[in-house]
């Protein structure tokens, strides 16, 4: 197995990430990634095997400490009650109390009003300069995700805060500062969240979060912290990952110079599955092994943690022609960027529907949008989503 030394902090590769990703392909699809210390798959087809073989899971197995636990106390009381980070009868039993809330037929009861909010936040842009991650992917799926739970659109920004310095943890090279304001911001994300509860405790209304309180209360065996955890999990993966998809769909569709009116309509959800494979927001996830075992001819020991570069399987010439190439109406192929398996993602059906009516409501209103000018990706690896996108629309 080749070994790479690519810093994942390095401008270059945080620019363009893929020119790294097909050189791996090209020399097997598997390699050590000596700055991660790990075993790495590139891909389409391992990593989606890999997603589904329940010989691999996201909890630390039994018997194994986590290095950074010490310092950071307070996102990992979080972290320890997130169905993100469990299996078996805990996970199914935290993710059945939210699934029904998240189905396809449950989200499209708010498809008008996130077309509203989308129509909404364009009549207010100042058309002749507007970074459009700031004043538009951002606020999309913040308000919405905070609209479902029962929180206050007002918390948008304090929320986005939390957020961010909460998700810095995944990061690669991180701070002692980095984790410091991680945990601290923790902490009062969770006592917000805790006293919030409290509040809906008195005052029930129509929103998720009541209905989780009444799930623990109806002894369906929520206990509070994992109330607050399942909160903290739907707040933060409800806008991180569609933030970053909606400006990276953007960019794709101007820099490639698609003329969007050509589909009227047609084809979004082709485009939207395309954007997700041709430049996703979310590059690298990983998996403990519960055994040992071999994948592709490489042996992975029990308790060894591997990397999955899902940023990489879109690029990946056995599963699709011309990857390089962004074809918004390309016949739509399952791609990895969802995850796949128990853990596949619980908002895809929200987070499709955002993304497809942000961009609908943005080219269909907007006749002439010109970058002003050229975009950088935030160094967030494994995040990869734009710093701004300033245009001049009308
Ligand atoms: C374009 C946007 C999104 C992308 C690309 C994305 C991607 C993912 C991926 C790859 C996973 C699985 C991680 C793994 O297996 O290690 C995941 C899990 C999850 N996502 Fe998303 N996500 C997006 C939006 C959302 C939204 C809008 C929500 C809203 C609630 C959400 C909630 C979750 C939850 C709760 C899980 C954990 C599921 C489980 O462990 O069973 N995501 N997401």
């Amino acid at each position: 197995m080749i070994v790479v030394d690519q810093s994942p902090v390095e401008e270059n590769f945080v620019q363009n990430p893929y020119l790294f990703y097909r050189q791996i392909l090209k020399s097997g699809g598997v390699c050590f990634w000596k700055n991660y210390n790990q075993k790495a798959f590139f891909e389409f087809s391992t990593i989606n095997k890999i997603f589904k073989d329940k010989r691999f899971g996201r909890e630390l197995p039994a018997g194994l400490n986590n290095p950074n636990e010490k310092n950071l106390s307070d996102f990992y009381r979080i972290e320890r009650n997130s169905m993100l980070d469990l299996e078996g009868k805990k996970h199914s039993r935290l993710r059945g109390l939210v699934l029904r809330a998240f189905t396809t037929k449950n989200i499209k009861k708010i498809s008008k009003d996130i077309d509203t909010l989308c129509a909404d936040l364009l009549d207010q842009m100042n058309d002749n300069e507007t970074d459009l991650i700031e004043s538009y992917a951002k606020q999309i799926p913040v308000i919405t995700i905070a609209r479902l739970l029962g929180i206050p659109e007002d918390m948008s920004d304090q929320l986005l805060k939390w957020s961010n310095s909460m998700v810095a943890v995944y990061q690669a090279d991180i701070s002692e500062k980095t984790k410091r304001t991680a945990n601290q911001s923790s902490r009062e994300f969770f006592e917000y969240i805790e006293n919030y509860v409290a509040e809906r405790r008195d005052k029930p209304a129509d929103d998720l979060i009541t209905h989780l309180i009444n799930a623990e209360q109806e002894n369906e065996k929520l206990n509070f912290d994992e109330l607050v955890s399942t909160c903290i999990l739907l707040l933060n993966a409800g806008h991180e990952a569609t933030v970053h998809t909606i400006g990276n769909g953007i960019y794709a569709l101007l820099s490639n110079k698609i003329n969007c009116h050509f589909f009227e309509g047609k084809h979004w959800h082709n485009t939207v599955e395309e954007i997700l494979r041709y430049d996703p927001p979310l590059h690298i996830f990983s998996r403990f092994a519960y055994e040992n075992l071999t994948i592709d001819n490489i042996d992975i020991s029990h308790g060894e943690k591997i990397s999955l570069v899902i940023g990489a399987s879109g690029q990946d010439t056995r599963r699709w022609d011309n990857p390089l190439a962004f074809i918004p109406n390309r016949r739509t192929l399952t791609n990895n960027s969802f995850g796949a398996g128990i853990h596949f993602c619980l908002g895809a059906p929200l987070a499709r529907l955002e993304i497809n009516l942000a961009l609908k409501n943005l080219f269909g209103r907007k006749r002439r949008i010109e970058i002003l000018q050229k975009p950088e990706y935030a160094n967030i690896y494994h995040f990869h989503g734009l710093k701004s996108l300033n245009v001049e629309m009308s």
